[in-house]
């Protein structure tokens, strides 16, 4: 038989993708230089299903059908370049490469490069939703050339999350497009992540909530406009107890955070593109903050946070409350930003990105997916060009009627010294965004003053200096 659809590497997600592709009625073979993993798929679809598993890259390639399409799931970097190199000699003009990893997107634009100029058309496709959300129904982000994915698109369609019968997939751009607009993903999976990891330090070590009043808390919240799968997650993560002590398991858990890449590479393309995402920055910086675990340890010591005997004076439910719009507030400035920045980068970058696209494929499957993405699309269906969501009136109404509550909650962890940089973050980007004189005069100045810089006036076209004293 010659299968419709090749994947390089039998690891979590891509042993669970094949099985879903196979569900889907196309045939598919696995190639994995690991004899046991190449044999597991084979196992797990069970019989009279159309896969195979294989250590040979010869059978592999031989085995598929020309045109040939195949999908390389393995860890990115390195692996991703020797899996090409390996394969490269067998395939021929008119096959398609996908790459399904977190690849840093100029790779994939080299990528690109490489494989166009031997005919090969090379896509990378961001894929989100872990191991469930592979084997399920993941959110796919492809970026490439744009009749290949024509030729992938019922496979694709077919294998995604469907939301009220919408696939979360779409063809998004250009090039490396859709790598970059998964790393943004992942950017602000960070901001909400943190963003969550803050309100449960605000409302156990501030407000003082029992273990199983703080599940409860994610649980109901889950049911309001905050619903989305990071916040069900939490709720379902605070219940868990640990099997020997009993104990609420999070409770157990070394504060010290890892991380792959993605976020930090948000921040600092961010910052190449000169498009502000301070909730991102955060989010990174915080993960760094937990690593400094032992000085951590003696600053505590050395620097006591009396603060947090300060009692202030709040009424829970009123609490809770305005926790639940500071959330609303901070995660819905946290997609603009990310959204502004695929702005910037597909300017930059000639993606050719429709902003209306991203928000619809990303309200299922994957990591992000909530339901203020609905709001968010709307918003880009209306103007598809919209410098900022913010400036959309529907979604700035909502904030402006939040606002006093993302104060009020601020306030109360400055009061309680509890940090809650990416909901100050979160803050400060709204307010410095409709702040229509910055005093970034005074930085223009002072510029001017001790390096002749120049500066550009209010009254007159043009560039002055001053001598200052
Ligand atoms: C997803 C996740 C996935 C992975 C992250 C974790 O969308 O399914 O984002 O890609 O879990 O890379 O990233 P860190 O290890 O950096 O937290």
């Amino acid at each position: 038989i010659q299968y419709e659809f090749g994947m390089v590497g039998l690891g979590v997600m891509g042993r669970n993708l094949m099985l879903n592709i196979a569900d889907n009625g196309f045939s598919v073979i696995g190639l994995d230089l690991d004899p046991e993993k190449a044999a597991a798929v084979e196992t797990e679809a069970g019989a009279g299903k159309p896969v195979r598993g294989t250590t040979s890259a010869e059978e592999f390639v031989q085995s598929l059908r020309k045109p040939r399409a195949l999908m390389l799931l393995v860890p990115a970097g390195k692996a991703v370049d020797a899996v090409i190199a390996s394969l490269l000699p067998l395939l021929e003009p008119g096959d398609i490469v996908i790459d399904g990893g977190n690849s840093y997107f100029p790779d994939t634009d080299r990528r690109v490069v490489e494989l166009e100029a031997k005919g090969i058309h090379f896509f990378g496709m961001g894929i989100s939703g872990g191991e469930k959300g592979a084997r399920f129904g993941p959110s796919m982000m492809p970026g490439g050339n744009r009749e290949a994915y024509e030729r992938l698109r019922p496979i694709f369609e077919a294998v995604a999350a469907k939301v009220n019968g919408e696939p979360c997939v779409t063809f998004l751009g250009n090039g490396s497009a859709g790598n970059y607009v998964k790393m943004v993903h992942n950017g602000i999976e960070y901001a909400i992540m943190q963003l969550i990891a803050e309100t449960y330090d605000l409302l156990k070590r501030g407000v003082g909530l029992s273990d199983d009043e703080l599940q409860s808390v994610f649980q109901d919240w889950n049911q309001t406009e905050l619903q989305s799968f990071l916040i069900e997650i939490t709720g379902v993560i605070l219940q868990k107890k640990d099997d020997v002590t009993g104990q609420p398991l999070v409770n157990l858990i070394s504060d010290v955070a890892r991380s792959k890449g993605t976020g930090k590479w948000t921040s600092q393309n961010a910052m190449d593109l000169q498009a502000p995402v301070p909730s991102i920055d955060m989010a990174v910086l915080m993960r760094d903050m937990s690593k400094l675990k032992e000085e951590r340890v003696e600053a505590a010591r050395l620097l006591p946070n009396d603060s947090l005997q300060v009692s202030v004076d709040t009424d829970r439910k009123e609490f809770l409350n305005q926790m639940r719009n500071a959330f609303y507030f901070a995660m819905i400035s946290t997609y603009a930003q990310g959204m502004a920045q695929l702005k910037m980068a597909s300017e930059a970058y000639n993606y050719g990105l429709q902003l209306q696209d991203v928000a619809k494929i990303w309200r299922g499957g994957c990591i992000i997916r909530a339901a203020c993405l609905t709001d968010i699309r709307a918003a880009y269906e209306q103007n598809s060009s919209l410098a900022n969501l913010l400036l959309d009136s529907k979604i700035g109404d909502d904030l402006l009627s939040r606002q006093e509550d993302v104060r009020a909650i601020v306030k109360t962890a400055i009061d309680k010294g509890i940090p809650v940089p990416a909901f100050m973050a979160s803050l400060s980007y709204f307010d410095a965004y409709r702040t229509e004189t910055l005093p970034t005069n005074i930085i223009q100045a002072q510029r001017d003053y001790f390096g002749a810089h120049t500066y550009e006036r209010v009254d007159k076209l043009g560039f002055f200096h001053t001598q200052w004293d």
